[in-house]
């Protein structure tokens, strides 16, 4: 048996809503388990509907939160999940009450070579979520965790989400980042709707409008479960190229490239509404410079220990401008569209999928897009 560890819980500030945390921070490293929750809007007078929670994969922690041994529990779609990691490197997630009493494994629940064993009787269950023995020598009933389907990806234990409970219906692809530094991370929990956020990157007309770029192109190429944006765009006279692949509507791959500096950043962004109007961003970035490709190996590592966080940095002061609109926007279910949303209407016909009941009210205002002088 392992020595008992510290229940935690991530996103306690968002537990404590109403309360002000600090601004959020990029850390480097182990992901940190602190979130800022920034009130930029009272409460009161809320008349914005809920969004359905989406389906498909969304993110329960990055890799360097769960270490092996460690339990940790998430708010995650108006539910808690507690996600731990066995002694053989396997990362889970189930259900947090325990079926004997109700226990709360994230409260007091330790890890035992592969088992889940809960604090109030010692029941352990196993890698399938089934009761393998009892803490006092007893016969072990037949009961078993609620265990959610699970997978460790590019840094990222994500969790499948379907309503109707079927296994993972499609996969995220590998993203090779052998070649980038370690990754630097930024966190922030809003209101509102996750969807805004994932909607946001095509949406074009607010690059510029909102974010300073300039001569921007934007193409798109939907398939499937993929729905994958190009962008070029100049930033302060930089030329800046972009790539997102967007898997459903929890987690898009996004690289940047800035070929006057030779820099590329590989950004993972994942959304993951976690409760009515409440939703969590967290970003991972890793950086790459093409000329210290040679560069020795401790060299690199020390300089991309010091300008990682700061593109991390520039990272978070580029998307900041959209926190505060999308804490305080509604989701309009028949927008009223300009010719420059062309790429934001393919993207919210095809994002529809993901939610039961869809997303769009009136099919038929989308195929306004262009017009005008629509009513
Ligand atoms: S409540 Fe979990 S073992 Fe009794
Ligand atoms: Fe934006």
């Amino acid at each position: 048996m392992n020595p008992p560890t510290m229940p935690r819980v991530i996103d306690a500030a968002f537990q404590e809503a109403g309360h002000l945390a600090p601004p959020p921070t990029a850390s480097c490293g182990p992901a940190a388990h602190t979130i800022g929750l920034q009130q930029f809007r009272s409460t009161v007078g809320e008349t914005r509907r809920p969004l359905p929670y989406a389906e498909g994969w969304f993110l329960g922690c990055f890799s360097s939160e769960l270490a092996r041994g460690q339990v940790l529990t998430v708010p995650f779609m108006g539910q808690e999940l507690v996600l731990y990691r066995t002694h053989a490197g396997l990362a889970r997630v189930v259900e947090p009450y325990c079926p004997h009493l109700g226990a709360h494994l994230g409260h007091g629940g330790k890890v035992d070579g592969e088992n889940l064993v809960c604090p109030l009787h010692g029941l352990a269950y196993g890698p399938d979520g089934g009761c393998v023995r009892t803490g006092h020598g007893e016969r072990p009933p037949r009961a078993a965790l609620t265990a959610r389907h699970a997978r460790e990806i590019d840094g990222a234990v994500l969790v499948w989400v379907d309503h109707a409970g079927r296994p993972p219906q499609w996969d995220v692809s590998h993203h090779d980042l052998g070649d980038f530094s370690s990754a630097c991370y930024i966190r922030k929990t809003l209101d509102g709707y996750a969807h805004d956020a994932v909607e946001n990157g095509a949406d074009m007309v607010h690059f510029g409008w909102l974010h300073g770029l300039s001569d921007m192109t934007m193409s798109h190429r939907a398939d499937d479960c993929r729905f994958e944006i190009s962008i070029s765009a100049r930033w302060k006279g930089l030329h800046i190229r972009g790539e997102f692949m967007n898997y459903g509507v929890g987690y898009v791959m996004g690289s940047f490239e800035m070929p006057d500096l030779g820099v590329r950043l590989q950004t993972q962004v994942f959304f993951t509404q976690i409760a009515p109007l409440k939703w969590k961003l967290a970003i991972a970035d890793r950086l790459r410079i093409v000329r210290l490709g040679r560069a020795p190996r401790m060299l690199r590592s020390a300089i991309y220990a010091v300008l990682t966080p700061i593109a991390s940095r520039w990272m978070r002061w580029f998307i900041e401008p959209d926190f505060p609109i999308w804490n305080a926007k509604s989701f309009i279910k028949h927008p009223r569209l300009t010719a420059g949303d062309k790429t934001l209407i393919v993207h919210r016909r095809w994002a529809s999928q993901f939610y039961p009941g869809g997303l769009v009210d009136d099919p038929g205002a989308l195929q306004h897009a262009g017009d005008h002088h629509a009513p």
